[in-house]
């Protein structure tokens, strides 16, 4: 039996508000609906942990631990994935897959949300679709886990970033 493997499901800041935030974009969903959304995506077929941090810190703290401990990482990095470089540094020591969530549409919204740094080195971006963004994401997360030849590693992203 091939061993299950771990993806991180990491949430920046403001979305443990999740349900009362904007929830004109944001939906009425909490974070822990989102969290069982992950978790039944996935089934028997990877193991979810689940984190929510409001400090930048912390987050990068977080991406250094999946470095060793995850096969994949889904991220929504929220407002960091506008602004911190210092996210953007930690995720270039991955070489595991990285797939960056957004429960709305960046791109459609103000000028400042079209660009983030983590999608200069994820494998993939999905957003748009409320929760079920996450639930596509730890799909994807899930299958480029299963497929990746480094189930978990520590060699830096040779990204041009
Ligand atoms: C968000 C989009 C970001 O622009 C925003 O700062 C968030 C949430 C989303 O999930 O749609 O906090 O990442």
């Amino acid at each position: 039996m091939p061993e299950t493997p771990v993806i991180y499901v990491l949430n920046g800041p403001n979305l443990n508000l999740l349900g009362v935030r904007e929830p004109e974009i944001y939906g009425r969903e909490t974070l822990a609906d989102v969290q069982a959304l992950c978790e039944a995506a996935a089934g028997d077929g990877a193991k979810i942990v689940f984190r929510q941090t409001n400090h930048e810190g912390e987050l990068i703290d977080w991406v250094q631990q999946a470095r060793t401990e995850a096969s994949a990482l889904v991220l929504n990095p929220a407002g960091y994935g506008h602004t911190s470089v210092a996210l953007l540094d930690a995720l270039k020591t991955l070489t595991i897959p990285i797939v960056e969530c957004h429960l709305s549409n960046p791109a459609a919204r103000e000028r400042f949300r079209h660009k983030t740094y983590v999608s200069l080195v994820a494998t993939g971006v999905v957003s748009g679709f409320g929760p079920q963004s996450y639930e596509l994401a730890v799909m994807a997360a899930v299958r480029l886990a299963r497929s990746s030849p480094e189930r978990s590693g520590s060699a830096a992203r040779s990204s041009q970033a």
